[in-house]
């Protein structure tokens, strides 16, 4: 029988009787790796290129391999490979996956520096880009695909607009065209089960809920199959990928508590993004699990939570220096990239984002925001000031 999540997650990646009885696994630096014997050392060597056994730092250590194991476990995947930044949990698959003369998919809502990735690196590399709109229908998705598609990638929900996309039809489509299926699914954390709608490569930056505290930087890509496993630890070898082991200690002390502060984060969140939709100077609330965001069916049909990250958008009457106004006049809420720390943070949607395949666009100015653990009542009463220097007063 599967362990539940919240068991998995105080569990997982643990091993105390090969740590003296200690709870958890002891962080674990190094380089050099010693062996009894040449023999050894090659028997070693033979192994550690895909199976979880040190022999030298940068192809990981104890560390590394529990918080690997931890995470392919709450993903429902195989094996998984931390890297050294969400970014990065991006960009080693890509490169150890595709090579020059190839095409991808990617949604027009991505994470900025994907699209980045994808405009620079990608393209000096010979490989083609397509955007397209996060809420297209299969068939029309489908049109897009060339003879050397390799790879659709998704993000659900959007980077900063939060359109829940339908992976499984997605997938399928995807699928038939012999391409393979990347999701970065930091939002979904806990609440999207990659592998059971069709997805082939799940990204995760754990610098945001995992981390939970604002003080780390660090990726993990979880997959499922003997097959992707191969290419991808490879290429991540290859690349010389390698992820603080510092960072992965306290990744896995994030994991012990991570379903207790997404709960609260989620409902914290929905409690707020539910005052934003009453209030008359919103149009509109960007929450997946409000029937106002787009995908939100889908959001109902795939996600079993949310976490405590979404858009709001004003209404038009409302100028972008307006909205500057009023992020300027809250007091509780940092203003600074990233999410899924302890802190609410907040930043403007408009001036940040950069679409080039029409979407992205809404009745008014929109902003960010991430609900962390203060108390609602406070973020609130701090709202009620910002909204009121949204309107000049
Ligand atoms: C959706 C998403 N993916 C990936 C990343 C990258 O994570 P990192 O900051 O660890 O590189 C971010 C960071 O904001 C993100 O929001």
């Amino acid at each position: 029988m599967a362990r539940k999540i919240e068991t998995a997650l105080v569990q997982a990646g643990r091993a105390p009787v090969r740590h003296y009885g200690f709870v958890n696994p002891p962080l674990k630096r190094g380089s050099t790796v010693l062996h009894e014997s040449i023999a050894a050392k090659k028997e070693v060597g033979q192994r550690a290129a895909f199976e979880p056994v040190e022999n030298y730092g940068v192809m990981g250590s104890d560390t590394h391999f529990a918080l690997e194991a931890a995470l392919a476990e709450i993903e429902g995947g195989t094996r998984a490979q931390v890297t050294a930044s969400g970014l990065s949990a991006i960009t080693v698959p890509l490169l150890a996956y595709l090579k020059t003369g190839e095409h991808i998919l990617v949604p027009d809502s991505v994470y900025g520096p994907t699209r980045s990735f994808c405009d620079s690196l990608l393209k000096r590399f010979g490989v083609e880009t397509t955007y397209y709109d996060p809420m297209l229908t299969p068939a029309a998705l489908e049109a897009l695909f060339q003879p050397n598609t390799r790879v659709l990638f998704t993000e659900s929900p959007g980077s900063h607009t939060f359109e829940v996309q339908d992976i499984p039809a997605l997938a399928k489509v995807a699928h038939a065209h012999g391409a393979k299926v990347f999701l970065d699914n930091t939002w979904g954390l806990l609440h999207f089960a990659p592998f059971e709608h069709g997805v082939d490569v799940s990204i995760h930056a754990l610098t945001k809920y995992v981390g939970g505290h604002s003080d780390i930087i660090l990726g993990g890509v979880v997959v499922n199959s003997e097959e992707d496993w191969r290419w991808l630890r490879l290429g991540s070898l290859e690349l010389g990928n390698y992820a603080s082991p510092d960072d992965c200690w306290l990744a896995l002390r994030g994991l012990r508590t991570l379903h207790l502060r997404l709960k609260a984060a989620e409902t914290a969140g929905l409690e707020i993004a539910n005052w934003f939709a009453a209030r008359p100077e919103v149009a509109r609330v960007l929450h997946p699990a409000l029937p106002s965001c787009p995908g939100h069916e889908i959001f109902k049909r795939d996600f079993t939570g949310a976490c405590g990250l979404f858009g709001v958008v004003f209404q038009p009457a409302y100028s972008a220096e307006d909205v500057v106004r009023m992020i300027d006049a809250l007091t509780m809420f940092g203003i600074g990239a990233s999410w899924g720390g302890f802190e609410s943070l907040v930043l403007p949607t408009t001036g940040t984002i950069r679409r080039s395949a029409g979407t992205g666009r809404f009745e008014g100015e929109a902003a960010r925001f991430q609900i962390g653990l203060e108390s609602v009542e406070d973020l609130i009463a701090d709202l009620e000031q910002g909204l009121a220097a949204l309107k000049g007063k």
